[in-house]
Order: structure tokens, then C-alpha cells, then sequence
């Protein structure tokens, strides 16, 4: 059966429709949505109902699937680890969890952040719970030449441990965890390794400080810079439907989760990282 392909924003996100991930896409349709994930930031396919293997077998078509160690993740899958509403903050106030609730990019304190995330929406919110995704590439472009000149010059030191206060609640991390995870530095502004755009290159609650600036005048900066790429015209907020699996590239994008679906309604995803490469 063809694949539909179908525009979901102005400036970014396409849903295909008409497969059946339980079994392997041929080679021509998954060159297909890789092609369609490189041109739109964002894919969505739609109506899956499948099982962990079949999810990880999808994912590894666009690359290496990553453990990470201190996420819960589904038995015998340690690369598919699950974001639930049942998560509470157990070493804290005992409230809901909603990992990644501020604008960010997955990972970036990683010296090879992922590339891709995958969600996979088994049990969605009928209302709230949508995920928000602002163009890095679009918000560096459209920023002044002499802007974007000085920022290219920049590099920020990014840390596991959020070197700020007040950016919402976070998973707790456990010492050793956070020993393996040195700080990493990455140009402000990097360069896509497929298609050569520059994007704007941000993680608000990772970034430590920038090389060369004072902490708070590097913080500001950063402020500016979130504001800026979270303008309407930068923006696409996806609206989950059960069985949409939704990937998104990392190196051009931040992204938001959204904890505003009523207490008592469940949202249940499945999570796959994708390897990246050194940011230049
Ligand atoms: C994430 O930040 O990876 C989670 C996004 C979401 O749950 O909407």
C-alpha cells in the first residue's frame, strides 16, 4: 500500500499514513520517511499498534537506538524507556512528573547528543498532554546577519545536572549516573550533518554557562534566544492521536512537553533515542 504524506505545519512536521509497522517497511518506503523526516524536522506516522521489537526495528531505520540507564523502560527493552502520568516526583513533593516540560533539545549534555527522538503514544490525553517543537533553523535564519555572525563565534558548556534553579521539576539522577556524564561543549550554532543548515543549538535547562561570558549575561542571552525561536511563526504544537509515533530530529529543533491534561486522565508513551555525532 502507498504512502500518504500529509503537511501537518506551516513551518516544519508531515504525517504519513498507510502503513503497518508490524512487519519491516520495504527499503523504498523507508527511504521514504527518511527522506520526509530530513525535509520536514518532524514525521508522524500514524494509526500503529505494534509491540516494543516492531517499534525498535522502525526506529533503527533511521539510526542507532541509545540506552539510557536511568529512565524506566519496558521489560527486556532497555532502549524503549516509557514517559507515563503516573510518574511522580518520589524524592520530592510526590506530584506529577512531566518530563521535559521546558524548552529543550534531548541529551545535550552528551559530547554526541541524539540525533532523533521517538514517541510513541500507546495512551493519549483527550485533551491537553500536546508536544511543542520550535525551528531552529528558521529561528537562526531569520535573525539579523550581524546577529547571526557574533552568535556563530559562541560555545556553551552543558551539564546532566541543570546548573539552573527554577526551571521546573526534573527526574532525579543518581550520583553515579551523573559521574559517568562530564560536562560537554557545543557551538551555539551548529551545522546539520544531512542537510548543511545552520540551526540555533539551545537547551535551557542544560546549559551551564557560555565560554567567555559571565554566568548570568550567557544565561540572558540564552533567555533571548528561547524567546525568539518560540514565536508562533517558528512553532508547531502536535496534537496526539493513539498510535501516532511521532520522530523528530534533535539538531534542528527544541521541543516541549505539555503537562496540562486533567489529573486522572493517563498518557502513556514509549521513548527511543537516536546516536548523534559531535556537533560542529
Ligand atoms: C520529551 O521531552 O522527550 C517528552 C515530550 C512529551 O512527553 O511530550
Amino acid at each position: 500500500m502507498a504512502i500518504t504524506f500529509t503537511k501537518l505545519g506551516g513551518h516544519m512536521a508531515i504525517a504519513a499514513e498507510g502503513l503497518d509497522l508490524s512487519t519491516p517497511p520495504s527499503a523504498e518506503a523507508a527511504a521514504q520517511l527518511r527522506q520526509a523526516l530530513w525535509e520536514n524536522q518532524i514525521l508522524c506516522i500514524r494509526g500503529q499498534a505494534i509491540a516494543p521489537g516492531a517499534y525498535l526495528a522502525t526506529i533503527s531505520l533511521f539510526g542507532e537506538p541509545q540506552v539510557r540507564p536511568e529512565i524506566p523502560h519496558v521489560e527486556g527493552f532497555p532502549a524503549v524507556t516509557t514517559l507515563s502520568s503516573e510518574d511522580r516526583d518520589l524524592k520530592g513533593d510526590g506530584k506529577r512528573l512531566v518530563a521535559g516540560a521546558n524548552w529543550h533539545s534531548d541529551d545535550t549534555f552528551m559530547a554526541r547528543p541524539s540525533a532523533l527522538t521517538a514517541l510513541y503514544g500507546l495512551i493519549v490525553p483527550e485533551v491537553g498532554g500536546d508536544t511543542e517543537y520550535a525551528n531552529m533553523y528558521a529561528a537562526y535564519e531569520a535573525l539579523p546577519q550581524a546577529r547571526r555572525q557574533y552568535l556563530d563565534t559562541l560555545k556553551v558548556v552543558h551539564a546532566m545536572k541543570p546548573a539552573r534553579e527554577g526551571l521546573g521539576r526534573t527526574r532525579s539522577i543518581a550520583p553515579e549516573i551523573l559521574a559517568q556524564c562530564p560536562p560537554s561543549t557545543h557551538p551555539l550554532v551548529r551545522t546539520h550533518p544531512q542537510t548543511g543548515r545552520k540551526a540555533l543549538y539551545v537547551s535551557r535547562n542544560r546549559m551551564d554557562h557560555i565560554v567567555g561570558l559571565e554566568r548570568e549575561e550567557g544565561h540572558r542571552l540564552i533567555d533571548e534566544l528561547v524567546e525568539h525561536a518560540i514565536q508562533p511563526q517558528f512553532t508547531y504544537r502536535h496534537r496526539w492521536r493513539q498510535g501516532d509515533i511521532v520522530i523528530w530530529d534533535n539538531r534542528c529543533l527544541m521541543h516541549k512537553a505539555n503537562g496540562d491534561y486533567p489529573e486522572g486522565a493517563r498518557r502513556f508513551m514509549q521513548r527511543i533515542i537516536v546516536a548523534g555525532e559531535v556537533p560542529v
